[in-house]
């Protein structure tokens, strides 16, 4: 793809570490960073679980994908995404076009352990949460992979440890 931005885009499943990464890196690279849950949240006024309890997920992708088409080719910024980002084609385009696009990946046991600190995840907020984890995972595994520049297992790696590893692989393309 000719004429991408010079952005650092991270995608990845919920408790990947996208957000803690993010941070890191914008404090390394000096970037602005823009989350779009954060972006979706102040536009509605409400957390996440409020907007899918009160309008429903489809509407919250809405906004989503409204959240990416506001970034800008020409400046250059961390962007952290959602979990389910991927899942509409049109939004992969668009942050592909943004920059490079790095999966966070990590084992099931670390992601359901890191999920489980806080109950921010509408989607599992079912009777058997690790059973839906093991399930979102299996579906969209193939979307971050086949969305992805790069790819890197955060499961034994700290915050600032992921930045490195992200900048490095970056540098060595
Ligand atoms: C979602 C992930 C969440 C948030 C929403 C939906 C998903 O973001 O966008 O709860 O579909 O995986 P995180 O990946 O930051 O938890």
């Amino acid at each position: 793809m000719t004429g991408r931005g010079q952005s650092i885009v991270l995608i990845g499943f919920m408790g990947a570490g996208k957000s803690a990464a993010g941070r890191a890196l914008a404090r390394k690279t000096r970037l602005p960073r823009f989350e779009t849950d954060e972006i979706v949240s102040a536009r509605f006024g409400l957390s996440i679980p409020e907007i899918f309890a009160t309008f429903g997920e489809e509407k919250f992708r809405d906004a989503e994908t409204e959240a990416i088409h506001q970034f800008s080719h020409e400046v250059p910024a961390i962007i952290v995404t959602g979990g389910g980002i991927v899942l509409r084609p049109a939004n992969v385009q668009l942050l592909r076009a943004l920059g490079m696009v790095v999966s966070l990946e990590a084992d099931e046991e670390t992601l359901f352990r890191r999920i489980s600190r806080r109950a921010s995840r509408p989607l599992l907020e079912t009777e058997n949460p690790r059973a839906t984890l093991v399930e979102l995972l299996r579906v969209r595994e193939p979307f971050y992979h086949s969305a992805a520049d790069v790819r890197l297992d955060t499961s034994r790696l700290t915050h600032d440890e992921v930045a490195d590893a992200i900048l490095k692989r970056i540098e060595a393309r």
